[in-house]
């Protein structure tokens, strides 16, 4: 797919199975991410690839990280990462440096994961980008080692739909882009 097709085009898919991009694939989704622009080239971010039985034991750690009160929550919050076969966690890490406050590290850190999911979609793939509590908590920012200014940017759930694909929303330029002076 060209590049101005995937960027058109991209976008979630809720429900995700196998198979997932693995190998040369994963390997150009992730160097896809690594071109985010990035002031002052800090490389304010680093990725955690989470597949296989490792989803369970992320499960287990948002479970004991957020302690849900009712066996429902629990049961959802365990199973949350099963929703695809492989999840890429986007973490800023703010580096002190005049002139590029953290704001903008963590904007680079999204901008990497954006970079992602359009590869994902390039490759024939699909990824949705979630965060909710469990990029937010800092219980669970704690059990991934994090430090308290690291920033959990984005969930990417990655995999193959189970359905096809949404079509793609017509928005209006003239909606949202004025030109100006
Ligand atoms: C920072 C960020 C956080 C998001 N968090 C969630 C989320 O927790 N749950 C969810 O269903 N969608 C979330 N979304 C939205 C989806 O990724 C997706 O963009 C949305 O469903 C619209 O679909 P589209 O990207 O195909 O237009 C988030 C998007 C961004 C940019």
């Amino acid at each position: 797919m060209d590049a101005l097709t995937a960027l058109q085009t991209r976008t979630a898919a809720p429900r995700l199975v196998e198979p997932a991009p693995q190998g040369a694939a994963l390997d150009a989704i992730l160097k896809a991410g690594l071109r985010a622009p990035d002031h002052g080239m800090l490389r304010p971010w680093r990725f955690l690839v989470v597949s296989g039985d490792a989803r369970r034991k992320l499960g287990e750690l948002f479970v004991e990280a957020m302690q849900p009160d009712t066996e429902e929550r629990r049961k959802k919050l365990l199973e949350s990462p099963l929703r695809a076969p492989l999840l890429i966690v986007g973490i800023a890490t703010p580096k002190e440096k005049d002139g590029v406050p953290a704001i903008e590290q963590i904007n680079s850190t999204a901008a990497a994961l954006q970079n992602m999911s359009v590869a994902i979609h390039a490759l024939g793939f699909a990824s949705i980008w979630r965060t909710g509590a469990a990029a937010y908590d800092p219980k669970v920012k704690q059990a991934l080692g994090l430090s308290s200014s690291d920033a959990i940017v984005g969930y990417l759930y990655v995999g193959t739909p189970t359905v096809s694909e949404r079509p793609v929303p017509e928005l209006a330029i003239k909606d949202y882009v004025q030109n100006w002076g």
